[in-house]
């Protein structure tokens, strides 16, 4: 059985992937990506964010988007959609000019009711804000805070529900992975979007972690048990752990670990519904290219074997 298999008895609805569009050319790669007993879900890395999106104001591209998606549903995969507002990856026609606050409420409601509208009823959640807050639990300053202030994000969250009526909408960030004032911002931001009528909320944990410095396993319950606690379902969306290069053995073991104890997490807290991994094979993974001296952070080695951090998985599972 793969790891969706494991998964699923193990009560999850899902363990998923992402996937890049410049992966899509390796035959190996894609055999287990596309693999449903493997991963039951999948997430684009890339192809549905703002700059490929809408390139130009009012110019829509779904190509991106659509060549990981389509073969996902054709795969009978879980699509978790991903993201409608980030401070990142934005086109430069939207970040070179200063927008009053009305013409940037309407960009944000067309692009949403363009995007959710072209997917509607294909993801079974969209990240609808991705990354909003500071360590320190006050809102990251952004073209979207700067220019509306902090009704943007019960802006973005009802142009997607009106969009999409059926999809999960996700707040998602990382460090989220245990009690902190960000997650503390986190739990306040969900119960006033509650009590502004949005439906169907989540809390996403990134979970973009590192080797050796993972909050330990019972702090993830705790964390999950307060998010959950809300009323809302949760789930880890993209799990990585990186390792300070050069790997050894024993780093790979505290990896496999770190890796168990945090799908451990989520399968022992009822409202975690799946762990999605950001990538499976480290030749793709974000992580060398984003933090210097830094990489084996995925399950699959180049070779295609799979590490201890696989196996580890597997156990928990
Ligand atoms: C990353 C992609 O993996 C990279 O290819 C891209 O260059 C930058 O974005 N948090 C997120 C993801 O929500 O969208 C980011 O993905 C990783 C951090």
């Amino acid at each position: 059985p793969g790891l969706n298999d494991l998964a699923r008895k193990a009560g999850l609805m899902y363990f998923g992937t992402a996937i890049d569009n410049p992966s899509l050319n390796n035959t190996k790669y894609l055999s287990i990506a596309r693999d449903a007993h493997e991963f039951g879900q999948v997430t684009p890395a890339n192809g549905q964010k703002w700059m490929y999106t809408e390139p130009e104001q009012g110019v829509f591209s779904f190509e991106m988007g659509d060549a990981i998606i389509n073969p996902a549903i054709a795969s009978q995969q879980i699509r978790r959609c991903h993201t409608t507002l980030w401070h990142n990856q934005l086109p430069d026609w939207l970040t070179s000019r200063n927008w009053t606050s009305p013409e940037l409420v309407s960009i944000l409601e067309t692009h949403i009711a363009a995007v959710v509208g072209h997917y509607k009823g294909l993801c079974y959640a969209w990240d609808v804000v991705n990354e909003a807050f500071n360590e320190d639990g006050t809102f990251r300053s952004t073209i979207w805070l700067d220019t509306i202030g902090p009704s943007y994000i019960e802006t973005a969250f009802k142009a997607v529900a009106a969009a999409d009526p059926d999809a999960k909408l996700y707040y998602n960030d990382y460090n989220l992975e245990s009690i902190s004032n960000k997650t503390r911002a986190v739990g306040a931001l969900i119960r006033r979007l509650q009590d502004c009528g949005v439906p169907n909320l989540g809390v996403g944990m990134q979970a973009h972690l590192i080797t050796g410095m993972t909050p330990s396993y019972t702090d993830q319950v705790a964390n999950m048990q307060a998010f959950v606690d809300l009323g809302v379902e949760i789930a880890v969306t993209e799990l990585d752990i990186r390792t300070e290069l050069p790997s050894t053995p024993e780093k790979e073991e505290t990896q496999a670990q770190n890796y168990a104890d945090t799908v451990k997490a989520c399968v022992d807290v009822q409202g975690c519904v799946g762990v999605t991994v950001w990538d499976f094979y480290d030749p793709y993974s974000w992580v060398p290219g984003v933090f210097e001296g830094e990489g084996d952070a995925t399950l699959y080695r180049e070779s295609f074997e799979r590490k201890p951090a696989w196996w580890a998985v597997a156990e928990v599972l």
